[in-house]
């Protein structure tokens, strides 16, 4: 379901940090200072490129759940999750099985890795329809050291028959670590409390898992961690939008609020989750919204791909969802989400604020820039990050921390839970439904006589 914020065209950048020709010294090693919990020292996400394949020569076995664009990549963006434990893990990888309901799809994609140079890990693979099916026909060596849920949310993320992926993997494979793709689940609002149990069961079990929240691990954005975490400082406010090209969005699934859950949940999860990763946990009593829908002027798009008449005009998306919300810590939060642009590229920025600082991230998926603010100077420090690969690091940590590889206390740690990616979902479902209450009442008082 997920749809391009990428364009294949990368606009030439500058490399590492400027500010009016002088070097800002982000990147500096630090050799103490205050706990990173709950952050990385961006210097510790090592390039694809760059990394080390661990030692050993025991086979790592894989499940992948899904054959879709997240797990073998599509022209429409960078995810490709095979493609990143074939790196991480080289000739030890070996993908045992791969289970989805549409067969031709999964077998076409495992011949073109088997005709690769990555024969290796797939030339074993075996194919099943369902995770049933699997369990049922399963070998001892086929026995899975990690599972990749890729499948859409709606078929997981709740405890109802068919739709309980997780709840399955933890009754038939007690221990085996997971990474789930966001969002969650895009189920009724009804279901969340399911979602937040299975949460509190992967984490009573201690069951190794990640979230598929990767702006998270952007060097960009734990640059930003590191200057918060350094200066001791308290976020005031974060200010995000997110503005997708929707010229470049044809799938009519993604226009339709019953299949895709609408725009915030789907695709502006993604910055609802930074928002927190920095504000903190959301008063959620608090969160207010306006949308600007379809069936009002200014909604009016001229360059639609899809044919909406064909989509029921309940079910039709919002053009534009702009929220704002208290944060526990008293900070105030704000997301515009926009469905406004043409073309391919997108437009996403996410500020933070805090006494003396503003750290702005702009364009977290194509070629991260960090403009910072700080005080003693007026003007804008800027830093760079080409060539980071947030999907990468997901999958290292990931992996690193099954083999427990790492003796250092401040190694890289998994930085998106179940239980909080439960939150951001939490937070997105909050944020249509009070837009959803806002446009109902404005069309009630409409409908009211005047006295
Ligand atoms: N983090 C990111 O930037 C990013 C990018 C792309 C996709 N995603 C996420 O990945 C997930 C999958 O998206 P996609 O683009 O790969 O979708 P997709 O439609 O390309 O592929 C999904 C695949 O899952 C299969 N499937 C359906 N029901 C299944 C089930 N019960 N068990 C196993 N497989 C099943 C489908 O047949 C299909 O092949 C979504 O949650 C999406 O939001 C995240």
């Amino acid at each position: 379901m997920s749809t391009s914020p990428f364009s294949s065209r990368r606009p030439s950048e500058r490399r590492g940090s400027e500010r009016r020709g002088s070097e800002l010294h982000g990147l500096e090693r630090r050799d103490s200072g205050p706990s990173r919990r709950g952050s990385i020292d961006p210097l510790k996400l090592i390039r694809m490129d760059k990394t080390i394949h661990i030692g050993g020569h025991n086979d790592f076995n894989v499940v992948f759940i899904g054959a879709g664009n997240i797990m073998f990549g599509s022209p429409e963006g960078p995810w490709n999750h095979s493609f990143r434990f074939e790196h991480k893990l080289g000739p030890r990888l070996k993908v045992t099985a791969l289970i989805d309901p549409a067969i031709e799809r999964a077998t076409s994609v495992l011949q073109k890795k088997c005709d690769s140079f990555v024969r290796s890990a797939y030339e074993d693979t075996r194919v099943y329809k369902s995770l049933d099916e699997f369990v049922k026909n399963m070998t001892p060596n086929q026995r899975p050291r990690a599972i990749v849920i890729g499948s859409p949310p709606m078929f997981r993320g709740t405890s109802q028959s068919g739709r309980d992926t997780e709840r399955q993997i933890m009754k038939h494979f007690p221990g085996v670590p997971l990474f789930i793709e966001k969002p969650i689940a895009t189920g009724p609002e009804s279901e969340m409390q399911e979602s937040f149990e299975i949460a509190k069961q992967l984490k009573e079990s201690g069951t190794i898992h990640s979230v598929g929240y990767m702006l998270r691990y952007l060097k960009a954005v734990q640059q930003m961690k590191q200057i918060i975490i350094d200066n001791n400082l308290t976020v005031m406010a974060t200010i995000a939008r997110y503005a997708c090209a929707y010229e470049a969005i044809a799938k009519p699934d993604w226009w339709t609020k019953s299949k895709s859950a609408g725009p915030i949940i789907e695709q502006g999860t993604h910055f609802c989750d930074l928002s927190r990763y920095f504000g903190g946990e959301v008063d959620i009593s608090t969160v207010n919204a306006h949308s600007l829908e379809w069936d009002e002027a200014a909604g009016n798009l001229s360059k639609m791909v899809v044919d909406e008449s064909q989509i029921e005009p309940h079910d039709r998306i919002p053009r534009v969802t702009s929220a704002t919300w208290k944060y526990e810590s008293g900070a105030v939060g704000s997301f515009t989400h926009l469905v406004a642009l043409q073309g391919q590229n997108y437009a996403c920025e996410l500020e933070v604020w805090a006494d003396g600082y503003q750290l702005k991230l702009v364009n977290p998926y194509v070629s991260p820039v960090l403009y910072i603010r700080q005080p003693g100077d007026d003007d804008e420090h800027v830093m760079r990050f080409p060539d980071d690969d947030p999907f990468f690091s997901e999958v290292s940590i990931l992996i690193d921390q099954i083999e427990d590889i790492e003796d250092d206390p401040d190694a890289p740690q998994i930085l998106s839970s179940f239980e909080d990616a439960c939150k951001t979902y939490e937070l997105t479902w909050a944020i249509r439904r009070a837009s959803e209450l806002s446009r109902l009442k404005k069309k009630e008082g409409a409908s009211t006589p005047q006295a």
